[in-house]
């Protein structure tokens, strides 16, 4: 592959503060991904470069950023499909900056309260602690999805609202409700609530940046047709 750029939004309390755009220059390797690229970097031009990765390929979520302005994996994303010399790298939105691309992806278990047994506690909670960088207690596993927030940093009314529930609980809300059905009414009311799938302004920006195929949009509008059938009013 020719030379290529990249820009990085980095951030770094009091000393890169405001953020500010980094550009590195590096020839990749024709299947390279974003991540090779990032790792090269850190290696060889800027250690102190703050990325999060573990399983490297699309199974922890951790490598999560904005990629020329789209949220995807940067192990997935390969530097030859964005068809471009110049990429830019920023961190998800809606997700507290911790430094670089890294974000406090804790952020997307707010609204998991301890009690909701139908969102278990990861027996994996460790480990998961330990890729994450944060200590939430709180912290949970959804079914099929692998936490990377990339569909609520794409949703425009989470960016702007920061009580919506976002796409990712509302999508296990819905894969609850369908593996246990005695937990509807409990459920649907709280995805009826006002910071709930009424939000919702069926943008479907959350279905498309999903790297797993979750497709939250999906279980929301499954959700609002619920809440219909039901005369469960928000
Ligand atoms: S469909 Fe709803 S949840 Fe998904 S991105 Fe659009 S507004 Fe957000
Ligand atoms: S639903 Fe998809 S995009 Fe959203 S957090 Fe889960 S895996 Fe990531
Ligand atoms: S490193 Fe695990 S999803 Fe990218």
């Amino acid at each position: 592959m020719p030379r290529i750029q990249i820009m990085i939004l980095r951030f770094k309390p009091r000393v890169i503060d405001p953020p500010a755009f980094f550009s590195y220059e590096l020839s990749p390797a024709p299947d390279w991904s974003v991540l090779d690229a990032l790792e090269q970097i850190r290696i060889h031009q800027e250690p102190s470069l703050m990325y999060r990765r573990a399983c490297h390929h699309a199974s922890c979520g951790t490598c999560a950023c904005t990629i020329d302005g789209v949220e995807r994996l940067a192990c997935k994303t390969k530097l030859a499909d964005l068809g471009t010399q110049t990429i830019t790298l920023e961190p998800l939105h809606c997700f507290q900056r911790i430094g670089d691309l890294v974000t406090a992806r804790s952020e997307l278990f707010r609204f998991i309260r301890p009690d909701w047994s139908y969102l278990q506690a990861d027996d994996q909670r460790d480990v998961h602690d330990l890729l994450l960088g944060d200590h939430d207690r709180t912290i949970t596993k959804f079914e099929n999805c692998i936490e990377c927030g990339c569909c609520v940093a794409a949703c425009p009314v989470a960016r702007k609202n920061r009580r919506f529930l976002g796409p990712a609980v509302l999508s296990a809300i819905n894969q609850e409700m369908k593996k246990n059905p005695s937990t509807e009414n409990d459920l649907l009311s709280i995805a009826a609530s006002p910071d709930g799938e009424t939000l919702c302004q069926r943008a479907v920006a959350c279905s498309r940046v999903c790297p797993t195929g979750v497709y939250p949009a999906r279980h929301i509008k499954a959700l609002r047709d619920q809440r219909k059938r039901t005369g469960n009013t928000p």
